[in-house]
Protein backbone atom coordinates (compact mmCIF):
# COMPACT_ATOMS: atom_id res chain seq x y z
CA UNK A 1 0.00 0.00 0.00
CA UNK A 2 1.95 3.29 -1.04
CA UNK A 3 1.26 6.30 0.84
CA UNK A 4 2.84 8.58 -1.83
CA UNK A 5 0.58 10.01 -4.22
CA UNK A 6 0.31 13.65 -5.24
CA UNK A 7 -3.39 13.94 -3.93
CA UNK A 8 -2.37 12.33 -0.99
CA UNK A 9 0.16 14.90 -0.46
CA UNK A 10 -1.83 17.78 -1.42
CA UNK A 11 -4.74 16.90 1.34
CA UNK A 12 -1.75 15.96 4.06
CA UNK A 13 -0.76 19.48 3.31
CA UNK A 14 -3.92 21.57 2.86
CA UNK A 15 -4.45 19.55 6.51
CA UNK A 16 -1.54 21.10 8.12
CA UNK A 17 -1.67 24.59 6.01
CA UNK A 18 -5.06 25.64 6.81
CA UNK A 19 -5.71 24.06 10.46
CA UNK A 20 -7.52 20.51 9.27
CA UNK A 21 -5.47 18.07 11.34
CA UNK A 22 -2.24 18.33 12.70
CA UNK A 23 0.08 15.02 13.91
CA UNK A 24 -0.36 15.08 17.23
CA UNK A 25 2.00 15.83 19.96
CA UNK A 26 4.20 17.28 17.09
CA UNK A 27 6.18 19.54 19.50
CA UNK A 28 8.04 17.10 20.70
CA UNK A 29 8.37 15.37 17.21
CA UNK A 30 5.17 13.42 16.97
CA UNK A 31 3.72 10.81 18.45
CA UNK A 32 2.41 7.08 16.89
CA UNK A 33 -0.27 8.16 14.16
CA UNK A 34 -2.29 9.80 16.65
CA UNK A 35 -3.67 13.24 15.30
CA UNK A 36 -5.29 16.68 16.00
CA UNK A 37 -8.44 17.97 14.65
CA UNK A 38 -7.46 21.73 13.80
CA UNK A 39 -9.78 24.67 13.88
CA UNK A 40 -11.26 23.52 10.20
CA UNK A 41 -10.89 19.93 10.83
CA UNK A 42 -12.70 19.91 14.06
CA UNK A 43 -15.75 22.05 12.00
CA UNK A 44 -15.64 19.27 9.55
CA UNK A 45 -15.30 16.08 11.68
CA UNK A 46 -18.66 17.24 13.66
CA UNK A 47 -20.17 18.13 10.57
CA UNK A 48 -19.59 14.32 9.32
CA UNK A 49 -20.85 13.02 12.88
CA UNK A 50 -23.69 15.33 12.56
CA UNK A 51 -24.93 14.47 8.88
CA UNK A 52 -24.69 10.82 9.91
CA UNK A 53 -26.37 11.65 12.93
CA UNK A 54 -29.30 13.47 11.31
CA UNK A 55 -30.15 10.84 8.19
CA UNK A 56 -29.65 7.99 10.96
CA UNK A 57 -31.57 9.16 13.99
CA UNK A 58 -33.14 13.04 13.74
CA UNK A 59 -34.99 12.05 10.21
CA UNK A 60 -36.16 8.68 11.84
CA UNK A 61 -39.22 7.41 13.79
CA UNK A 62 -37.09 4.25 14.44
CA UNK A 63 -33.86 4.76 15.51
CA UNK A 64 -32.99 6.18 19.08
CA UNK A 65 -29.26 7.55 20.30
CA UNK A 66 -27.13 6.35 22.95
CA UNK A 67 -23.49 7.47 24.70
CA UNK A 68 -22.07 4.69 26.46
CA UNK A 69 -18.95 4.53 28.03
CA UNK A 70 -15.41 4.04 26.53
CA UNK A 71 -13.92 1.89 29.71
CA UNK A 72 -15.46 -1.46 30.36
CA UNK A 73 -14.79 -4.16 32.55
CA UNK A 74 -13.09 -7.92 30.39
CA UNK A 75 -16.76 -9.60 30.91
CA UNK A 76 -17.94 -7.59 27.68
CA UNK A 77 -14.94 -8.34 25.71
CA UNK A 78 -15.05 -12.11 27.03
CA UNK A 79 -18.93 -12.22 25.88
CA UNK A 80 -18.27 -10.62 22.83
CA UNK A 81 -15.83 -12.50 21.37
CA UNK A 82 -13.30 -10.10 21.23
CA UNK A 83 -10.94 -11.48 24.07
CA UNK A 84 -10.39 -14.39 22.08
CA UNK A 85 -10.79 -13.45 18.31
CA UNK A 86 -9.97 -9.82 17.76
CA UNK A 87 -6.27 -9.76 16.81
CA UNK A 88 -3.97 -9.41 13.82
CA UNK A 89 -1.36 -11.97 12.74
CA UNK A 90 1.59 -10.15 13.69
CA UNK A 91 5.58 -10.89 12.11
CA UNK A 92 8.81 -9.55 13.71
CA UNK A 93 12.18 -8.93 11.01
CA UNK A 94 14.48 -10.93 12.93
CA UNK A 95 16.96 -8.97 10.41
CA UNK A 96 15.96 -5.48 11.27
CA UNK A 97 13.70 -5.62 14.18
CA UNK A 98 10.55 -4.21 12.34
CA UNK A 99 6.93 -6.06 13.02
CA UNK A 100 4.28 -6.19 10.09
CA UNK A 101 0.63 -7.25 10.08
CA UNK A 102 1.35 -10.70 8.24
CA UNK A 103 -2.76 -10.54 6.01
CA UNK A 104 -1.08 -6.68 4.84
CA UNK A 105 2.17 -7.63 3.42
CA UNK A 106 2.79 -6.92 -0.48
CA UNK A 107 5.45 -10.04 -0.54
CA UNK A 108 4.53 -12.44 2.43
CA UNK A 109 8.55 -13.32 2.47
CA UNK A 110 10.03 -9.46 1.85
CA UNK A 111 10.47 -7.32 4.96
CA UNK A 112 8.92 -3.87 3.67
CA UNK A 113 11.25 -1.95 6.14
CA UNK A 114 14.86 -3.27 5.06
CA UNK A 115 14.29 -6.07 2.05
CA UNK A 116 15.76 -8.50 3.81
CA UNK A 117 14.05 -11.92 2.75
CA UNK A 118 12.65 -14.91 4.32
CA UNK A 119 13.86 -13.39 7.62
CA UNK A 120 10.12 -13.62 9.31
CA UNK A 121 9.38 -15.07 12.63
CA UNK A 122 6.14 -17.13 12.38
CA UNK A 123 3.32 -15.51 13.03
CA UNK A 124 1.72 -14.85 16.26
CA UNK A 125 -1.94 -13.28 17.09
CA UNK A 126 -1.68 -9.48 18.35
CA UNK A 127 -4.94 -9.06 20.30
CA UNK A 128 -5.44 -5.03 19.67
CA UNK A 129 -7.54 -3.93 22.20
CA UNK A 130 -5.53 -1.41 24.34
CA UNK A 131 -5.73 -2.45 28.31
CA UNK A 132 -5.68 -0.27 31.67
CA UNK A 133 -6.35 -0.51 34.99
CA UNK A 134 -9.92 1.30 36.37
CA UNK A 135 -8.86 2.42 40.26
CA UNK A 136 -5.51 2.76 41.94
CA UNK A 137 -5.47 -0.82 42.55
CA UNK A 138 -3.20 -2.60 40.23
CA UNK A 139 -4.79 -6.34 39.99
CA UNK A 140 -6.66 -8.13 38.09
CA UNK A 141 -9.97 -7.37 39.45
CA UNK A 142 -9.13 -4.00 38.18
CA UNK A 143 -8.62 -4.46 34.29
CA UNK A 144 -10.78 -2.53 32.30
CA UNK A 145 -10.67 -2.39 27.78
CA UNK A 146 -10.95 0.77 26.01
CA UNK A 147 -13.82 -0.30 23.66
CA UNK A 148 -12.51 -1.23 20.03
CA UNK A 149 -16.09 -0.49 18.92
CA UNK A 150 -18.70 1.21 19.63
CA UNK A 151 -21.19 -1.52 18.78
CA UNK A 152 -20.90 -3.69 22.38
CA UNK A 153 -22.36 -0.42 24.66
CA UNK A 154 -25.72 -0.78 22.55
CA UNK A 155 -26.13 -4.80 22.84
CA UNK A 156 -25.66 -4.67 26.67
CA UNK A 157 -28.02 -1.65 26.80
CA UNK A 158 -30.51 -3.20 24.33
CA UNK A 159 -33.42 -4.03 27.39
CA UNK A 160 -32.79 -0.71 28.98
CA UNK A 161 -33.05 1.21 25.74
CA UNK A 162 -36.12 -1.62 24.89
CA UNK A 163 -37.44 -1.19 28.31
CA UNK A 164 -37.51 3.33 27.95
CA UNK A 165 -38.05 4.27 24.39
CA UNK A 166 -41.39 2.11 23.86
CA UNK A 167 -40.01 1.30 20.43
CA UNK A 168 -39.93 -2.70 19.41
CA UNK A 169 -37.94 -4.36 16.63
CA UNK A 170 -37.45 -3.23 13.97
CA UNK A 171 -35.86 -0.37 15.82
CA UNK A 172 -32.11 0.50 16.06
CA UNK A 173 -29.30 2.30 18.56
CA UNK A 174 -26.77 4.41 17.21
CA UNK A 175 -24.15 5.63 18.80
CA UNK A 176 -21.34 7.95 17.80
CA UNK A 177 -18.00 8.10 19.39
CA UNK A 178 -13.88 7.11 19.96
CA UNK A 179 -13.09 3.80 20.08
CA UNK A 180 -9.22 2.71 20.37
CA UNK A 181 -6.81 -0.35 18.74
CA UNK A 182 -3.44 -0.83 19.04
CA UNK A 183 -3.16 -1.04 14.97
CA UNK A 184 0.13 -3.17 14.40
CA UNK A 185 0.26 -1.03 11.12
CA UNK A 186 -1.63 2.53 11.36
CA UNK A 187 -0.89 4.99 8.51
CA UNK A 188 -2.39 6.25 5.36
CA UNK A 189 -2.43 9.64 7.81
CA UNK A 190 -5.98 9.31 9.23
CA UNK A 191 -7.25 5.75 7.18
CA UNK A 192 -6.13 3.85 10.36
CA UNK A 193 -5.41 5.21 13.32
CA UNK A 194 -5.27 3.65 17.04
CA UNK A 195 -7.21 5.74 18.32
CA UNK A 196 -10.65 7.03 16.08
CA UNK A 197 -14.04 7.71 15.50
CA UNK A 198 -17.32 5.89 14.84
CA UNK A 199 -20.34 5.94 13.58
CA UNK A 200 -22.89 2.74 14.11
CA UNK A 201 -26.05 1.59 14.32
CA UNK A 202 -27.30 -1.63 15.87
CA UNK A 203 -30.87 -2.59 13.99
CA UNK A 204 -32.94 -4.65 15.96
CA UNK A 205 -35.18 -6.89 13.66
CA UNK A 206 -37.82 -10.08 13.55
CA UNK A 207 -35.33 -13.02 12.68
CA UNK A 208 -37.35 -13.32 9.48
CA UNK A 209 -36.46 -10.28 8.19
CA UNK A 210 -32.98 -9.91 8.32
CA UNK A 211 -32.31 -9.95 5.20
CA UNK A 212 -34.70 -7.78 4.11
CA UNK A 213 -33.21 -5.25 5.98
CA UNK A 214 -29.51 -5.91 5.51
CA UNK A 215 -30.49 -5.44 1.73
CA UNK A 216 -32.01 -2.17 2.71
CA UNK A 217 -29.11 -0.56 4.81
CA UNK A 218 -26.73 -1.50 2.23
CA UNK A 219 -28.68 0.64 -0.27
CA UNK A 220 -29.49 3.52 2.17
CA UNK A 221 -25.83 3.67 3.65
CA UNK A 222 -24.32 4.04 -0.25
CA UNK A 223 -26.73 6.67 -0.99
CA UNK A 224 -25.65 8.37 1.97
CA UNK A 225 -22.46 9.37 0.75
CA UNK A 226 -23.61 10.13 -2.96
CA UNK A 227 -26.20 12.58 -1.30
CA UNK A 228 -23.39 14.25 0.57
CA UNK A 229 -21.24 14.59 -2.51
CA UNK A 230 -19.06 11.84 -3.04
CA UNK A 231 -18.95 11.02 -6.60
CA UNK A 232 -20.71 7.64 -7.57
CA UNK A 233 -17.94 6.40 -9.70
CA UNK A 234 -15.58 6.49 -6.46
CA UNK A 235 -17.79 4.36 -4.46
CA UNK A 236 -18.69 0.72 -4.46
CA UNK A 237 -20.09 -1.46 -2.25
CA UNK A 238 -18.42 -5.39 -1.60
CA UNK A 239 -19.33 -7.95 -0.66
CA UNK A 240 -17.48 -9.71 1.43
CA UNK A 241 -16.23 -13.43 0.83
CA UNK A 242 -16.85 -16.31 3.20
CA UNK A 243 -13.10 -16.65 4.43
CA UNK A 244 -13.49 -12.89 5.26
CA UNK A 245 -16.06 -12.67 7.77
CA UNK A 246 -16.03 -11.68 11.18
CA UNK A 247 -16.74 -14.27 13.90
CA UNK A 248 -20.13 -12.57 14.33
CA UNK A 249 -21.24 -12.48 10.78
CA UNK A 250 -23.42 -14.49 8.55
CA UNK A 251 -22.92 -11.36 5.42
CA UNK A 252 -21.26 -8.56 5.36
CA UNK A 253 -20.90 -5.96 2.37
CA UNK A 254 -18.35 -3.14 3.02
CA UNK A 255 -18.80 0.36 1.35
CA UNK A 256 -15.52 1.53 0.18
CA UNK A 257 -14.28 4.33 -1.38
CA UNK A 258 -11.16 4.89 -4.12
CA UNK A 259 -8.48 6.33 -1.95
CA UNK A 260 -5.15 6.93 -3.95
CA UNK A 261 -3.70 4.08 -2.63
CA UNK A 262 -6.36 1.57 -4.25
CA UNK A 263 -10.40 0.45 -2.98
CA UNK A 264 -10.42 1.17 0.64
CA UNK A 265 -13.27 0.56 3.83
CA UNK A 266 -15.38 3.18 4.53
CA UNK A 267 -17.68 1.56 6.32
CA UNK A 268 -19.16 -2.36 6.93
CA UNK A 269 -22.87 -3.34 6.98
CA UNK A 270 -22.81 -6.93 8.72
CA UNK A 271 -26.15 -8.84 9.20
CA UNK A 272 -24.68 -10.26 13.10
CA UNK A 273 -28.06 -12.91 13.29
CA UNK A 274 -28.71 -13.26 16.76
CA UNK A 275 -25.04 -13.66 17.94
CA UNK A 276 -24.48 -10.43 19.94
CA UNK A 277 -27.88 -10.52 22.13
CA UNK A 278 -27.49 -14.15 22.84
CA UNK A 279 -23.50 -14.09 24.01
CA UNK A 280 -24.56 -11.49 26.30
CA UNK A 281 -27.40 -13.04 27.73
CA UNK A 282 -25.87 -16.23 28.45
CA UNK A 283 -22.72 -14.53 30.06
CA UNK A 284 -25.20 -12.13 32.07
CA UNK A 285 -27.86 -14.34 32.96
CA UNK A 286 -30.02 -11.41 31.90
CA UNK A 287 -32.72 -11.31 29.57
CA UNK A 288 -32.08 -10.14 26.13
CA UNK A 289 -34.60 -10.86 23.98
CA UNK A 290 -38.11 -9.80 23.10
CA UNK A 291 -41.61 -10.62 24.15
CA UNK A 292 -43.45 -10.17 21.16
CA UNK A 293 -47.15 -9.73 22.07
CA UNK A 294 -49.14 -10.13 18.82
CA UNK A 295 -47.65 -13.79 18.31
CA UNK A 296 -47.43 -14.71 22.04
CA UNK A 297 -44.04 -15.53 22.14
CA UNK A 298 -39.96 -14.68 23.12
CA UNK A 299 -37.35 -14.44 20.66
CA UNK A 300 -33.84 -13.09 20.29
CA UNK A 301 -33.76 -9.91 17.48
CA UNK A 302 -31.24 -10.36 14.50
CA UNK A 303 -28.82 -7.25 14.22
CA UNK A 304 -28.43 -5.31 11.05
CA UNK A 305 -25.32 -3.21 11.29
CA UNK A 306 -24.02 -0.01 9.26
CA UNK A 307 -20.59 0.57 10.79
CA UNK A 308 -18.59 3.78 9.66
CA UNK A 309 -15.37 5.64 10.60
CA UNK A 310 -16.20 9.45 11.00
CA UNK A 311 -12.47 9.80 10.90
CA UNK A 312 -11.73 8.05 8.00
CA UNK A 313 -15.54 9.55 5.90
CA UNK A 314 -13.86 12.74 6.85
CA UNK A 315 -10.57 12.01 4.55
CA UNK A 316 -12.67 10.39 1.96
CA UNK A 317 -14.74 13.75 1.60
CA UNK A 318 -11.60 15.86 1.37
CA UNK A 319 -10.08 13.49 -1.67
CA UNK A 320 -13.15 13.34 -3.01
CA UNK A 321 -14.03 17.63 -2.52
CA UNK A 322 -10.24 18.41 -3.98
CA UNK A 323 -9.94 20.26 -7.14
CA UNK A 324 -7.46 22.32 -8.84
CA UNK A 325 -8.48 24.67 -10.99
CA UNK A 326 -6.45 27.22 -13.78
CA UNK A 327 -8.14 30.56 -13.48
CA UNK A 328 -6.41 33.45 -15.12
CA UNK A 329 -3.19 31.77 -15.29
CA UNK A 330 -3.33 31.00 -11.55
CA UNK A 331 -4.10 27.76 -9.63
CA UNK A 332 -7.09 28.14 -7.20
CA UNK A 333 -7.01 25.18 -4.66
CA UNK A 334 -11.11 24.43 -4.11
CA UNK A 335 -12.46 21.93 -1.78
CA UNK A 336 -15.88 21.56 -3.30
CA UNK A 337 -17.89 19.99 -0.38
CA UNK A 338 -21.39 19.04 0.39
CA UNK A 339 -22.25 22.24 2.35
CA UNK A 340 -23.62 19.96 5.16
CA UNK A 341 -20.09 19.14 5.80
CA UNK A 342 -18.09 22.04 4.90
CA UNK A 343 -16.26 23.60 8.22
CA UNK A 344 -18.09 27.04 7.52
CA UNK A 345 -21.13 27.31 5.43
CA UNK A 346 -20.48 31.40 4.72
CA UNK A 347 -17.64 33.88 4.95
CA UNK A 348 -18.49 37.89 5.72
CA UNK A 349 -15.89 39.59 4.29
CA UNK A 350 -15.85 43.47 4.69
CA UNK A 351 -13.77 44.99 1.65
CA UNK A 352 -11.87 47.02 3.88
CA UNK A 353 -10.91 47.49 7.44
CA UNK A 354 -12.31 50.85 7.83
CA UNK A 355 -14.94 51.20 10.59
CA UNK A 356 -18.09 52.22 8.33
CA UNK A 357 -17.53 48.17 6.96
CA UNK A 358 -16.87 46.78 10.16
CA UNK A 359 -20.31 47.70 11.30
CA UNK A 360 -22.36 46.24 9.33
CA UNK A 361 -20.56 43.39 8.61
CA UNK A 362 -20.64 42.69 12.30
CA UNK A 363 -24.30 43.26 12.14
CA UNK A 364 -24.20 40.56 9.56
CA UNK A 365 -22.47 37.85 11.26
CA UNK A 366 -23.96 38.16 14.15
CA UNK A 367 -27.13 37.76 12.14
CA UNK A 368 -26.11 35.05 10.07
CA UNK A 369 -24.11 33.02 12.90
CA UNK A 370 -27.37 32.27 15.07
CA UNK A 371 -28.26 29.55 12.45
CA UNK A 372 -24.74 28.61 10.41
CA UNK A 373 -21.06 28.77 11.42
CA UNK A 374 -19.50 31.79 9.54
CA UNK A 375 -16.28 33.10 9.26
CA UNK A 376 -15.66 36.81 9.57
CA UNK A 377 -11.90 37.86 7.94
CA UNK A 378 -11.02 41.33 7.35
CA UNK A 379 -7.33 40.99 6.47
CA UNK A 380 -5.80 41.18 2.99
CA UNK A 381 -6.72 41.63 -0.32
CA UNK A 382 -10.50 40.34 -1.40
CA UNK A 383 -9.12 38.36 -4.36
CA UNK A 384 -6.89 37.01 -1.37
CA UNK A 385 -9.60 36.37 0.72
CA UNK A 386 -11.82 34.24 -1.37
CA UNK A 387 -8.88 31.72 -2.31
CA UNK A 388 -8.10 31.02 1.45
CA UNK A 389 -11.94 29.96 1.50
CA UNK A 390 -12.45 28.53 -1.56
CA UNK A 391 -9.36 26.19 -0.39
CA UNK A 392 -11.16 25.52 3.12
CA UNK A 393 -14.91 25.03 1.10
CA UNK A 394 -16.74 27.49 2.43
CA UNK A 395 -19.63 27.89 -0.55
CA UNK A 396 -20.55 31.09 0.14
CA UNK A 397 -18.63 34.73 0.67
CA UNK A 398 -20.32 37.86 1.58
CA UNK A 399 -18.55 41.09 0.82
CA UNK A 400 -19.78 43.98 2.46
CA UNK A 401 -18.48 47.19 0.17
CA UNK A 402 -19.23 50.93 0.17
CA UNK A 403 -21.81 50.77 -2.03
CA UNK A 404 -23.53 48.51 0.99
CA UNK A 405 -23.72 52.09 3.06
CA UNK A 406 -26.14 53.28 0.19
CA UNK A 407 -28.19 50.10 -1.34
CA UNK A 408 -27.89 48.13 2.03
CA UNK A 409 -27.21 45.15 -0.48
CA UNK A 410 -24.40 42.67 -0.33
CA UNK A 411 -22.14 40.78 -3.00
CA UNK A 412 -22.64 37.23 -2.87
CA UNK A 413 -20.07 34.88 -4.30
CA UNK A 414 -20.64 31.09 -4.91
CA UNK A 415 -17.52 29.05 -4.38
CA UNK A 416 -17.94 26.52 -7.36
CA UNK A 417 -19.14 28.84 -10.08
CA UNK A 418 -17.44 31.72 -8.78
CA UNK A 419 -20.50 34.17 -10.06
CA UNK A 420 -21.63 36.83 -7.65
CA UNK A 421 -25.40 38.29 -6.94
CA UNK A 422 -26.51 41.44 -5.42
CA UNK A 423 -28.73 40.85 -2.38
CA UNK A 424 -30.46 43.07 -0.24
CA UNK A 425 -29.58 42.42 3.48
CA UNK A 426 -32.76 41.95 4.75
CA UNK A 427 -33.40 38.64 2.09
CA UNK A 428 -30.08 37.21 3.11
CA UNK A 429 -31.33 35.04 5.78
CA UNK A 430 -34.55 33.51 3.43
CA UNK A 431 -32.08 33.30 0.74
CA UNK A 432 -29.61 30.77 2.93
CA UNK A 433 -32.27 29.25 4.05
CA UNK A 434 -33.05 28.11 0.74
CA UNK A 435 -29.04 27.22 -0.35
CA UNK A 436 -28.09 25.82 3.24
CA UNK A 437 -30.56 23.12 3.45
N1 LIG B 1 -18.82 -2.96 15.09
C1 LIG B 1 -18.25 -3.41 13.86
C2 LIG B 1 -16.97 -2.77 13.58
O1 LIG B 1 -16.39 -2.10 14.41
P1 LIG B 1 -15.15 -2.51 11.74
O2 LIG B 1 -15.22 -2.80 10.27
O3 LIG B 1 -14.02 -3.11 12.51
O4 LIG B 1 -16.56 -2.98 12.31
C3 LIG B 1 -16.15 -0.13 11.42
O5 LIG B 1 -15.13 -0.95 11.96
C4 LIG B 1 -15.54 1.08 10.78
O6 LIG B 1 -14.71 1.78 11.73
C5 LIG B 1 -14.60 0.79 9.61
O7 LIG B 1 -15.32 0.61 8.40
C6 LIG B 1 -13.75 2.04 9.56
O8 LIG B 1 -14.41 3.08 8.87
C7 LIG B 1 -13.64 2.42 11.02
N2 LIG B 1 -12.35 1.96 11.56
C8 LIG B 1 -12.04 0.73 12.01
N3 LIG B 1 -10.77 0.68 12.42
C9 LIG B 1 -10.24 1.92 12.22
C10 LIG B 1 -8.96 2.50 12.45
N4 LIG B 1 -7.96 1.83 13.01
N5 LIG B 1 -8.78 3.81 12.09
C11 LIG B 1 -9.79 4.52 11.56
N6 LIG B 1 -11.02 4.02 11.33
C12 LIG B 1 -11.26 2.74 11.66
Amino acid sequence: MSETSELFDQIVNLSKRRGIVFPSAEIYGGFRSTYDYGPIGVLMLRNVKDAWWRSMVQLRTDVVGLDASILSPPQVWEASGHLSNFSDPLVDCKSCGSRHREDKLDDPDTCPTCGEKNQFTEAREFNLMFETQAGPVKDSASTAYLRPETAQGMFINFANVLNTSRKKPPFGIAQVGKSFRNEITPGNFVFRTREFEQMEMEFFVPPEEANKWYEYWCDQRMQWYIDHGITPENLRLRPHADDELSHYSSGTSDVEYKFPWDWDELEGIANRGDYDLTQHANASGQKLDYFDPQTNSRWTPHVIEPAAGATRTMMAFLMDAYHEEQVNDETRTVLKLHHRIAAYKIAILPLSKKPELAGPAQEIFAQLSQNWMCDFDETQAIGKRYRRQDEIGTPYCVTVDFDTLEDKAVTVRDRDSMEQVRLPIEDLQNWFTEKLN
